[in-house]
């Protein structure tokens, strides 16, 4: 990547998102997600959707799930980028959203997410 790509899309992100761990992310995960998420194909968590092959899905498009219509309309795509701004403050990146989560702050943890995420997609 270029300085100057590199300057646009800013320090936190520029090699960060590429360097995650993802024998830490599943700890992350355990520890922070898998009470509301299952990582279960076609099996939804206590109250949040599964988050298997979520790597590359439209938010909101799998199916049995009950999503906001905020979610459900919305139309991102579940990159490691858009994954990284909403993991880091869903409320402000999904504005009436249904997830109660107050976002993780530390962008190396959210990489180590987001390895996991791609992990999990990718079996
Ligand atoms: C308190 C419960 C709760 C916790 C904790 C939680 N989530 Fe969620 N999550 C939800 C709910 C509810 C939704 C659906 C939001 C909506 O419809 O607006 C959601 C949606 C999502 C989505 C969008 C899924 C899709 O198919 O579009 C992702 C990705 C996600 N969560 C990841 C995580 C990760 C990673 C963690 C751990 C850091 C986490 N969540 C922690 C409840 C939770």
């Amino acid at each position: 990547m270029s300085f100057w790509g590199l300057l646009l899309i800013g320090p936190a992100l520029a090699g960060i998102l590429d360097k995650g761990d993802p024998e830490k992310g599943k700890a992350l995960y355990a520890d922070q997600c898998a009470v509301c998420h299952s990582i279960k194909p076609g099996i939804h968590g206590h109250l949040g959707p599964t988050l298997a092959g979520v790597m590359g899905r439209r938010a909101g498009s799998v199916s049995d799930y009950d999503f906001s219509p905020a979610m459900a309309g919305d139309g991102r795509i579940w990159t490691p980028e858009a994954l990284d701004r909403y993991l880091e403050d869903p409320k402000a990146s999904l504005p009436g959203g249904r997830m109660k989560f107050f976002g993780l702050k530390d962008a190396f943890e959210r990489a180590d997410l987001i390895a996991f995420l791609k992990q999990i997609s990718e079996r």
